[in-house]
């Protein structure tokens, strides 16, 4: 998308927007000093801690941290893309989209997209064809009806047939015009790997047609009729097929879940197609892939609000736990419906029908019930370690609770687990400080936990980012002292990475293409920084006092990883070793010691 036309287009529809009008257009603005506030329209709350800087143009919610340029604040608020903000913006003030010549290159790869799109809904009409109107279908048939699928979902779903056979396909589409590339290209023959000719991919299996959101074919999913593996076989990823986007039943699910008002996703192909056949309409199934962001946005797009319907064996457990995890981030109203009936939705629902189903998905589980039970189920709350598993595990899904479901947990989690709640609202600080992501893995716990920093640390780090930001030339005072790796704050760690790959380039850096690349967590703590007035002080002023305060968190952690190494070493008996690292912990302990001295000298 980028190209100087673009930049350009993107240029003058920010310069046309006002953001206090903007953003004014969802929530009340108050004006307080140089910048407007509001209840912010990402989580709950009742008192003000939404800002609107208008000089800078940026918005950042001091409560969930959201954060960002004008196009950022629509992106969010009405759940589309960066580029498609963008574009609904100028639509609103009427600005036309840049008319762009298309270069050959270009044309080609549409008119390709196009072909191949034209090939798969030939290739879903041969195999559906197949499956009802040849002799190579009666198995097929067979194995469909036998799964309680009847003819009507069969012709809904298009579902098809693959014949048996190396070059039924092939030959049958090549006789019709279709080049052997163009099938490769769809992903619907393969080469042998002698590179002796090519093959059908798809031999002997009952298809499912995988469509895109606009009801165009990109893909298939063909299942064994027996115990056969793999179960599923489905299309390469393609031009037009991507799993970590794509959820199948997206394009007929989409109006009831706009109904609904809320999705219900699920994991396998067939709880999609029997829970649509028997009127549950508002499903989506993700492929079997694990759950992305990009899955949730799309989903959101359609309803505020998903019911996460996994498998109920373990690994689908253990698959509905890290989607939360994933999609805690996006603010999205979540609930967990574990069937208590059958290995999934599909054999539930057959074997006590919809409504059933409907009942169920109305007491759906929060996501802080779902998540204690499974933490409790999988821990020993009887040792410490179980214990501080229980909640380690709990802690994100605490913090990312409001206020009155906060007190509520922190009582239930302080009496389930014998523990001062006194310890969980500590835990629970340390989590705000420390980057959230990989909080609760437990390898890097320890670490993160001498990692997680305080108030000093985090203020120090944003004015570090913000002289850097201000003047590049900084960046090589900063690494001298901490590599950028080592950053104590993973945003601010992310921030600076950025700013330097952009100067190794030769490449400016601003605002929009911050925004436009950095991880949400880092692009909202950036918006932060260059909005922070840092309490009247100017950033430069306070620059050395700042390095210092890294440099001395970074020592730290090296001091702390020298002397668990050491402790780690001793326990195995490697006493020398570990004599070597208590030695180094030593001189860098000392170093710490002199840099203090200079500080107060
Ligand atoms: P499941 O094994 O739960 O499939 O895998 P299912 O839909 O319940 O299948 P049935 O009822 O036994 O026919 C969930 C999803 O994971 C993907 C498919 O998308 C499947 O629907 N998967 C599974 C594969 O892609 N390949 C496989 O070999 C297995
Ligand atoms: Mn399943």
């Amino acid at each position: 998308m980028r190209s100087p036309e673009w930049d350009a287009f993107t240029a003058r529809v920010r310069e046309s927007s006002d953001i206090l009008r903007v953003v004014g257009a969802y929530v009340s603005l108050k004006q307080k000093g140089n910048n407007y506030w509001a209840c912010c329209p990402f989580h709950n709350e009742k008192t003000p801690s939404f800002s609107v800087s208008p000089d800078k143009g940026l918005f950042y919610c001091f409560g969930c941290h959201a954060g960002g340029d004008v196009f950022k604040f629509i992106s969010m608020i009405e759940n589309v893309n960066y580029g498609e903000a963008i574009k609904l913006q100028a639509e609103r003030l009427g600005i036309p989209l840049p008319s762009r010549k298309r270069d050959a290159k270009e044309i080609a790869r549409d008119q390709k997209i196009a072909d191949m799109q034209k090939v798969m809904a030939m290739a879903r009409d041969f195999f559906h064809s197949c499956l009802v109107n040849t002799r190579y279908g009666v198995s097929g048939l067979k194995y469909l009806h036998g799964r309680g699928i009847n003819d009507d979902t069969i012709k809904n779903f298009a579902l098809g047939f693959a014949p048996n056979s190396f070059e039924k396909l092939k030959n049958a589409f090549m006789k019709r015009g279709i080049s052997e590339q163009l099938l490769l290209d769809c992903g619907l023959i393969k080469r042998r790997q002698d590179g002796s000719g090519t093959y059908d991919t798809f031999r002997n299996r009952v298809m499912i047609p995988i469509a895109d959101e606009m009801s165009r074919v990109v893909a298939f999913g063909g299942r064994v009729m027996d115990d056969a593996l793999p179960k599923y076989l489905n299309s390469p990823e393609t031009m037009i097929f991507n799993k970590r986007k794509m959820l199948f039943g997206l394009d007929r699910a989409k109006k009831a879940i706009g109904n609904e008002k809320y999705a219900i996703l699920v994991e396998g192909y067939m709880d999609a197609i029997s829970l649509s056949s028997a009127g549950v309409k508002n499903v989506v199934a993700s492929l079997g892939t694990a759950f992305t962001v990009e899955h949730a946005r799309k989903i959101l797009r359609h309803a505020p609000e998903v019911c996460f319907c996994y498998d109920s064996d373990e690994a689908g457990q253990k698959a509905t736990i890290r989607a939360l995890s994933i999609i805690r981030a996006t603010g999205a109203k979540v609930r967990v419906l574990v069937v208590p009936d059958g290995k999934d939705p599909d054999e539930f629902i057959r074997r006590h029908g919809a409504d059933a189903f409907k009942e169920l998905a109305k007491n759906a589980l929060s996501v802080p019930d779902f998540e204690i039970n499974y933490a409790l189920s999988h821990n020993d709350i009887r040792t410490m370690d179980g214990k501080t598993n229980v909640l380690h595990a709990m802690i994100p899904v605490i913090a990312a609770s409001n206020t009155i479901e906060k007190l509520d947990l922190i009582e239930r989690l302080s009496r389930v687990l014998s523990i001062e709640d006194g310890i969980i609202k500590q835990e629970l600080s340390h989590y705000r400080g420390a980057d959230a992501g990989s909080y609760a893995e437990s390898s890097v716990r320890k670490r993160k936990l001498v990692r997680s920093v305080d108030d000093a640390v985090m203020k120090a780090g944003r004015v570090v980012v913000r002289v850097a930001w201000d003047d590049v030339g900084t960046l090589a005072h900063i690494s001298s002292l901490v590599p950028i790796d080592e950053f104590p704050v993973a945003t601010h760690c992310e921030i600076l990475k950025y700013i330097m790959a952009c100067d190794e380039k030769g490449e400016k850096y601003d605002e929009s293409s911050a925004m436009a690349n950095l991880s949400e967590e880092a692009a909202s703590e950036l918006s932060r920084i260059l909005t922070d007035d840092f309490a009247g002080e100017l950033p430069r002023d306070i620059y050395d006092k700042c390095a210092k305060v890294i440099y001395l968190t970074y020592l730290k952690m090296l001091y702390e990883e020298h002397r668990i190494k050491a402790d780690e070493l001793e326990k195995q008996g490697k006493s020398d070793e570990a004599l070597r690292e208590l030695d180094e912990s030593r001189q860098i302990f000392d170093k710490i010691n002199r840099i203090k001295e200079t500080r107060n000298g």
